[in-house]
């Protein structure tokens, strides 16, 4: 028995549903046979369901989708397994979800991409220097445009093509060109799986946030037993759809929640062509930015002189000096949390010479001085300074950057500077300064929580899931 019989069945049977809903009962029969409901009916499905109590997300997933217009692009590749993912593709045409599909060269000794496109109903891409398609949906529209990419199944080509950022076909082209999520979902020999460089690439996409749905063990088609089995089309399947509905329940998660974030160096001028800075890149605040920015809070980000693109979020403010950085923090409060994770200049400098002259800022200072003293000004400290205040964010965490002592001395700031929740990372031997990872402890008035080394991503997403906690306690206690 299909979802919809099921359904139907439930909701007290063809006749009963055709009564209450004025049509023919041959209609019901019909999408039965279809295992589908009409968008016209489907309104009045729901409002049967609710009335008898029949919970509708068990039969039929795509109403939760619904609401989502979630776009999805399938990439296959070439597989013994290649024909799996027709499966997929049919699942995945039972619900709203808006699909593209795109097949590498090798895909297509497999399958036809005729067969793809009468399937999706849809044109299927495969070419990457495709004039006609260039004109109509250009590779980076179709990097740009879906929620989410699955590739199904990925083989050890496309895996080790994206984790060394080679871009030499359609399907390699959009996974580096995209901000979508991404799912590689491997079918492949057990020995090509296992061997070091697979290995390592899969640990590479992982650490940079790729998903994958990890493949299965048992009886291959060559004849070998291992592990690298392609996943049941219908395992896939789920997964999509329970991704979906998480990323759906996190993107509200920090709905109408302030946050602003400071990131990156501050630089203090010496004179017009000389300054003091630090080497922070800005990567692991504008990361944080990112997955707050995903989970539906509003950020601002306040950041110093990086190299980096921006972190696509509510707003982003560039400013050079410590004092500009703390003026502009300023003045986006009132906010709900305030996060510091700029490396901000402690000091400013003032050159003077060794008879204690100050040396004019607006020219360069000349060699002819013999000796050059610096006069050390203090610059305010942003995050004690707004978590003393009355301005003070329901949550203020800031990051500890300590090369000894680590967790005592973060420890020791965060009782300092009044802040809810202390970042501490070792930046000894120039770790973490400018790298893509990054191991930090979180610390707390009571206790703390170590975390492995792992990207600065995944310290962004962990980080999020405190903030929440922090604001449910906070809300509790209020
Ligand atoms: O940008 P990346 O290359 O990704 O590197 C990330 C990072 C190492 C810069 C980041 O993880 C980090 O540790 N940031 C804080 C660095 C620092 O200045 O630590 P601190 O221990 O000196 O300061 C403690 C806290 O006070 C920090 O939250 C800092 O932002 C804040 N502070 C410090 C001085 C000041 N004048 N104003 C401040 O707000």
């Amino acid at each position: 028995m299909n979802n919809i019989s099921k359904l139907i069945s439930l909701l007290g049977g063809t006749g009963a549903v055709a009564e209450k809903l004025k049509i023919r009962p041959s209609a019901i029969s019909n999408w039965k046979k279809l295992d589908k409901i009409p968008s016209t009916k489907l309104e009045a499905i729901l409002e049967l369901s609710s009335y008898l109590d029949v919970n509708i997300e068990n039969f039929f997933p795509s109403k939760k989708l619904n609401n989502l217009k979630f776009k999805m692009l399938l990439i296959i590749c070439g597989g013994i397994a290649s024909y799996k993912s027709l499966e997929i593709i049919r699942l995945i045409k039972k619900t709203d979800i808006e699909l593209d599909v795109v097949m590498t060269k090798s895909a297509q000794k497999f399958i036809t991409p005729l067969l793809v496109t009468s399937l999706n109903e849809k044109k299927c891409y495969i070419d990457l220097f495709s004039v006609e398609d260039e004109t109509k949906m250009n590779h980076i529209k179709l990097a740009r445009n879906p929620d989410l990419i699955l590739v199904a199944p990925a083989t050890a080509n496309i895996m080790a093509k994206f984790a060394n950022g080679l871009a030499d076909d359609l399907a390699s082209t959009i996974l580096l060109a995209s901000f979508s999520k991404i799912i590689f979902a491997p079918s492949m020999n057990p020995i090509m799986w296992n061997n070091l460089a697979t290995q390592e690439n899969y640990k590479t996409l992982l650490d940079r946030g790729i998903k994958f749905i990890e493949p299965d063990t048992g009886d291959m088609a060559c004849g070998e037993n291992g592990i690298g089995r392609f996943p049941e089309p219908k395992t896939i399947y789920e997964f999509i759809l329970s991704y979906i509905k998480e990323s759906q329940m996190l993107s509200s998660q920090f709905k109408n929640i302030s946050i602003v974030i400071t990131a990156g160096p501050t630089v203090e001028a010496i004179d017009p062509v000389r300054f003091i800075s630090n080497n922070s890149s800005g990567k692991q605040g504008f990361e944080i930015a990112s997955e707050l920015t995903k989970r539906g809070a509003k950020v601002t980000v306040i950041s110093g002189p990086v190299n980096i693109p921006f972190p696509n979020c509510e707003n982003v403010i560039e400013v050079k000096t410590a004092q500009e950085m703390f003026n502009n923090v300023t003045q986006q409060l009132p906010a709900d949390v305030l996060i510091c994770c700029a490396a901000v200049a402690d000091w400013k400098l003032i050159p003077k010479t060794s008879t204690n002259n100050i040396i004019d800022l607006n020219n360069k200072i000349k060699k002819t001085n013999k000796n050059l003293f610096f006069e050390t000004i203090k610059n305010p400290d942003i995050l004690e300074t707004i978590a003393k205040s009355n301005l003070r964010p329901k949550i203020v965490i800031g990051f500890s950057a300590e090369t000894d002592n680590i967790k005592k001395n973060a420890h020791s700031k965060l009782i300092s500077k009044n802040v809810d929740l202390m970042i501490a990372n070792d930046v000894s031997n120039n770790k973490v300064f400018g790298e893509d990872y990054n191991e930090v402890c979180f610390i707390y008035k009571d206790n703390y929580e170590q975390l492995e080394k792992q990207s600065k991503k995944s310290v962004a997403y962990h980080l999020a899931n405190k903030i929440n906690d922090l604001l449910v306690n906070f809300k509790k206690e209020a």
